[in-house]
């Protein structure tokens, strides 16, 4: 089964410095090398998806610059269907600021741009694909409004949809009730339920709590320590992640996402899809970057075997 999936997100422009220590307020570091590539979190998971083998059609807006005809570019490279990626006559392509330390952690300010201007008729052009989408894959990283409508629209069409709550920004716990899966990570867990994740029971104490406000199955990222599932047919569990040497995490909870959304839409289990995922997300913090860092479906299978032996 090939699996059909729509990204409704921000596409960005990364620019990322290595640098030997987070600077201070004030404070100028001498850092590098310095990396330009394709990024933001609706961009990188609908790359991390198209690798692993998904049809992917990406909702975004970029400006009329250089950097949205590289966006366009890129996603076409990627076999990305770029139909809907519209552009903004006076905001230009989104970009963000990216600093990576020497343990492999990252700062990250992002300006949204264009894609932070999405706006509702946007995503209704967008009908036809969801239409055919097996599942609806959506962000924080864009226009609440965005945000919104495409939920309301997945609801009306009767589709899944994953909601990445991420990065937080507020909006009407409402839209819960139209969450099929929900998958912060330890800091947007938290600011949603105001419990501080850190380990698999603070994970299911706050799982219990978003499965009360109406998401039907909550997913919570660990980083290296895997990912917490929730249904709430029993007590939920810790999806153990896989020992890697990181070099650049920035991207991971978007790779965790991408592969997420492939194989739920493709059939695997609740587990099995974030295990799948945890794989890639392992993958991607080996490699430098964001979208670029995104393991391809041979890398992911090659690796498995090699986790299993
Ligand atoms: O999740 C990582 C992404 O967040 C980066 O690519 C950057 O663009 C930020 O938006
Ligand atoms: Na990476």
């Amino acid at each position: 089964v090939v699996a059909n999936i729509v990204v409704v997100g921000s596409y960005v422009v990364d620019l990322m410095c290595r640098t030997p220590h987070m600077p201070k307020p004030g404070e100028t570091v001498l850092g590098g090398p310095f990396k330009m590539g394709p990024g933001g979190k609706g961009g990188n998971q609908a790359v991390a998806a198209a690798r692993l083998g998904s049809n992917v059609t990406m909702v975004t807006k970029v400006g009329i610059d250089v950097f949205g005809d590289e966006a366009v570019r890129n996603f076409e490279k990627e076999g990305i269907n770029s139909t809907y990626v519209t552009r903004h006559g006076e905001e230009s392509t989104g970009a963000a600021l990216i600093a990576v330390d020497q343990d492999s952690e990252n700062m990250i300010v992002v300006a949204l741009g264009a894609c932070g201007k999405i706006t509702q008729e946007d995503v209704s052009d967008a009908i036809s694909s969801f239409d055919e989408a097996n599942i609806v894959l959506i962000q924080l990283e864009t226009s609440i409004e965005a945000v919104e409508k495409s939920v309301h629209l997945v609801m009306e069409l009767n589709k899944p949809i994953i909601l990445n709550p991420a990065p937080y920004q507020e909006f009407d716990e409402e839209l819960l009730k139209g969450v099929t899966y929900i998958t912060p990570n330890e800091t947007e867990a938290t600011l949603l339920t105001g419990v501080d994740v850190k380990d698999e029971n603070s994970a299911r104490e706050a799982a219990i709590i978003l499965k009360k406000k109406g998401v039907k199955t909550v997913i919570i990222t660990l980083g290296k320590q895997g990912c917490f599932v929730y249904d709430g047919n029993d007590k939920g569990r810790l999806i153990s992640g896989f020992n890697v040497d990181a070099v650049d995490t920035t991207g991971a909870g978007d790779a965790f996402n991408g592969a997420f959304a492939t194989y739920i839409a493709r059939g695997f289990s609740l587990d099995d899809a974030a295990r799948q995922a945890n794989a890639v997300a392992a993958l991607s913090v080996t490699k430098v970057g964001t979208a670029p860092a995104m393991p391809y479906e041979s890398d992911l299978s090659s690796f498995l075997k090699k986790s299993n032996s």
